[in-house]
């Protein structure tokens, strides 16, 4: 009604109502209504709220950096919101950017790479496992391995030697639900919930203890001040833990699959990314920052694996004010849908979009961040946990390329589950063999 009454300037769109949730169906509406319409839709939805889908890159940029202030999270939160209470990928307005600023240091370069070595460490652990399995069954569930390798490096991050005296004290690892069902309902907030107490009483008791000497995150959590000289209160230091494990581990674990998947799909990538190992970290020597910033290549396969497999591969905003998107306003109260999934395969901003194509990054072509690309979104609200991801990815392929060999057991492309997350969905189980 106040949308026909300002006479507000719409993109195009059908006349029907338009579902559009979180699930499998919406990748489908999506991709018909841009094959339809164009790279701006607008679609009223059946409980008569209007939405714009947006797929038109420089849009979708000034949605997520000039203009962020106009939005704020929109549909889909609130079913994240049950697990994660009010922590830094919910919230919004004063109490995000008091958050951000106060979470913000603890992922420095340099803090980060203090984590190196405890990657190393469990890479060399999974390499051991990994020739048990090869010398036993041979086939390897690649999806459980790199979801249990992603878990546990996070819990490591952010607990240090509290994962194993505390979280691992009672024997089986109480997160592990996390990592076995991708469903992230309120079967899923209640086990989470279930965890408070655990954590809780970690908190309590790093608090007693002063004078850390180890890096983790939750030592640099406990340190952080906001402008007034106030810490977090254990209850939000409790709904920012759970979203650094929620949003930190399943991200990371999918792309590092779908990384496996596509490498033993083409050979004369593997070809490259080993000889570019050999040559960044001959045999024998350890990882250092600089032999992971030399692996471009590497870099390169991951970036082509996120365009491809974008974890996040629908979110979304509404309007909180009036703006102005190309020719078309968008009125307050508007739900807005942004897909990296559908705008890296858009035909008119890359060749061949479906083709698994790691040159694509290659530094002679146009830099970073001018290419419609947004894996880990963009502006302020980027994710804060890309380096530490990148760092993680690339030591995991940099320690267990070179001694084992993955290789597709059918030529039958998996199918996607298009969830929260989106990954394969049936498990990924490859032929692994010790080089
Ligand atoms: C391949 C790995 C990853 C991908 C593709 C990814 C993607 C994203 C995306 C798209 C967002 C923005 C969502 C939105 O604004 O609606 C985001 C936010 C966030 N990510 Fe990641 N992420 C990854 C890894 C990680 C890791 C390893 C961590 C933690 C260690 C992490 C922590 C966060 C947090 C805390 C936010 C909220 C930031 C804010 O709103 O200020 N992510 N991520």
């Amino acid at each position: 009604m106040r949308i026909a009454q300002l006479n507000f300037r719409q993109p195009p769109g059908p006349g029907d109502l338009i579902a559009l949730d979180i699930d499998p169906e919406a990748l489908i509406t999506l991709q018909q209504l841009q094959r339809d319409y164009g790279d701006m839709v607008s679609v009223t939805k059946p409980n008569g709220r209007l939405a714009y889908f947006i797929n038109d890159a420089t849009e979708v940029r000034r949605i997520l950096t000039r203009n962020h202030n106009k939005y704020i999270k929109g549909p889909g939160f609130e079913r994240v919101k049950m697990l994660l209470g009010n922590g830094l990928i919910v919230s919004d307005g004063d109490a995000w950017r008091r958050s951000r600023r106060m979470i913000q240091p603890s992922f420095s370069r340099r803090n980060l790479h203090q984590l190196i070595n405890v990657m190393v460490e469990r890479c060399d652990r999974r390499a051991n496992q990994w020739a048990d399995i090869s010398t036993s069954k041979s086939e390897c569930n690649i999806t459980v391995e790199t979801s249990d390798f992603a878990l546990e490096l996070i819990l490591l991050s952010i607990f240090g030697s509290d994962y194993d005296a505390r979280i691992l004290a009672e024997g089986d690892n109480p997160f592990a639900f996390l990592s076995r069902s991708s469903k992230r309902d309120l079967s899923v907030a209640m086990k989470a919930h279930n965890l408070r107490k655990l954590l809780l009483s970690i908190i309590e008791e790093r608090r007693a203890r002063e004078g850390l000497m180890q890096f983790d995150f939750l030592s640099m959590y406990l340190k952080a001040k906001d402008k007034d000289g106030q810490q977090f209160s254990s209850l939000e230091l409790f709904d920012e833990l759970m979203t650094l494990i929620v949003a930190g581990f399943e991200t990371t674990a999918n792309t590092l699959s779908w990384a496996w998947y596509l490498i033993a799909k083409h050979s004369d990538v593997e070809k490259k990314i080993l000889m570019e190992i050999e040559k960044c970290l001959p045999r024998g020597s350890k990882f250092s920052v600089e032999s992971l910033q030399a692996m471009q290549y590497m870099q390169q396969v991951l970036e082509e694996t996120l365009r491809l497999y974008p974890p996040v591969w629908l979110f979304t905003r509404r309007s909180c004010e009036l703006d102005e998107l190309s020719d078309y306003d968008v009125p307050p109260d508007t739900d807005i849908y942004l897909s990296p999934f559908v705008l890296h395969r858009t035909e008119h901003y890359w060749t061949e979009p479906n083709r698994f194509n790691p040159e694509r990054f290659s530094q002679t072509n146009a830099p970073i961040k001018d290419r419609p690309y947004y894996p880990f979104s963009l502006g302020p609200r980027r994710c804060i946990g890309e380096y530490f991801s990148f760092l993680e990815m690339k030591i995991h392929l940099g320690m267990l390329l070179p001694r084992f060999r993955m290789q597709l057991i059918d030529n039958v492309e998996p199918e996607l589950e298009l969830a929260i997350n989106l990954r394969a969905a049936k498990d990924i189980v490859m032929k692994l063999t010790e080089r």
